[in-house]
């Protein structure tokens, strides 16, 4: 997968070295290119920002530099998918998060400030899949710890990104049940005693059936207590 990032902040896209990604890249899984929007401006200043016609606070990202930078890489490939991080996105799921992992070349665009100048998304979505997507119903300063967050979600389902292919495996077979997605049941490793907390036998036991049972009983109980979510209708 091809990933290009367009900010004006590239230096915060270094932890994409570390880790499960930097190795991806350095296998040839991956390939990330950083852009700095401001190598796209047209004044000395390399001016990104204007006051909001209609006034109101802050300032808002010119369509110019985005639309130039985009242009440059669009140009090479007509197929990127487009993702705006963005709060007032479509919210980021496990379900998107496959979906994208399938894609071969994406480019988010880091807006800053008030967001982009709105033609810039009218223009693309007229020549491109681009998608706005948020991480949360929160509201960050801007959109490169969002696209840190979305990079890793949709990289670690690209096969051979992850050291352990059966952790996929296993995650999404834990995660339905009876159509509701279910937190993660908790996990323990050595020692079987620590701070006088035990292990839960069923653990150690060896019988896998009773581990599968016991974990699936904890996701449902973890997901009822987090999510808050109802039980089936006519279960007891
Ligand atoms: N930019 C600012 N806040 C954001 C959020 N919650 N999700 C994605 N991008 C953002």
């Amino acid at each position: 997968m091809k990933i290009d990032l367009i900010s004006i902040f590239p230096d915060y896209f270094a932890p994409l070295k570390l880790s499960l990604i930097g190795k991806a890249e350095q296998d040839g899984l991956l390939k990330i290119e950083i852009h700095d929007l401001r190598d796209f401006t047209s004044d000395v200043h390399r001016t990104v920002d204007d006051t909001p016609y209609g006034g109101g606070a802050g300032m808002v990202m010119k369509a110019q530099p985005w639309g130039d930078a985009t242009d440059a890489i669009i140009e090479n490939d007509p197929q990127v998918i487009v993702i705006v991080p963005t709060p007032s996105g479509q919210v980021l799921t496990q379900e998107i998060a496959e979906q994208l992992s399938t894609a071969d070349h994406l480019l988010f665009l880091c807006g800053r400030y008030e967001g982009i100048d709105a033609r810039v998304m009218t223009d693309l979505s007229a020549r491109v899949d681009l998608r706005e997507v948020s991480i949360g119903d929160y509201v960050l300063a801007g959109g490169e710890v969002a696209a840190l967050v979305m990079i890793e979600a949709i990289t670690r389902l690209i096969p051979g990104v992850l050291g352990n292919a059966a952790s996929l495996i296993e995650e999404s077979h834990s995660l339905v049940q009876d159509n509701q997605t279910l937190l993660e049941y908790p996990n323990f490793t050595k020692p079987p005693v620590w701070r006088g907390l035990q292990v839960p036998d069923v653990l150690t036991s060896g019988n896998h059936g009773e581990i599968a049972k016991w974990r699936a009983a904890q996701a449902v109980a973890r997901t009822e207590k987090i999510k808050q979510v109802k039980p089936p209708e006519g279960a007891q």
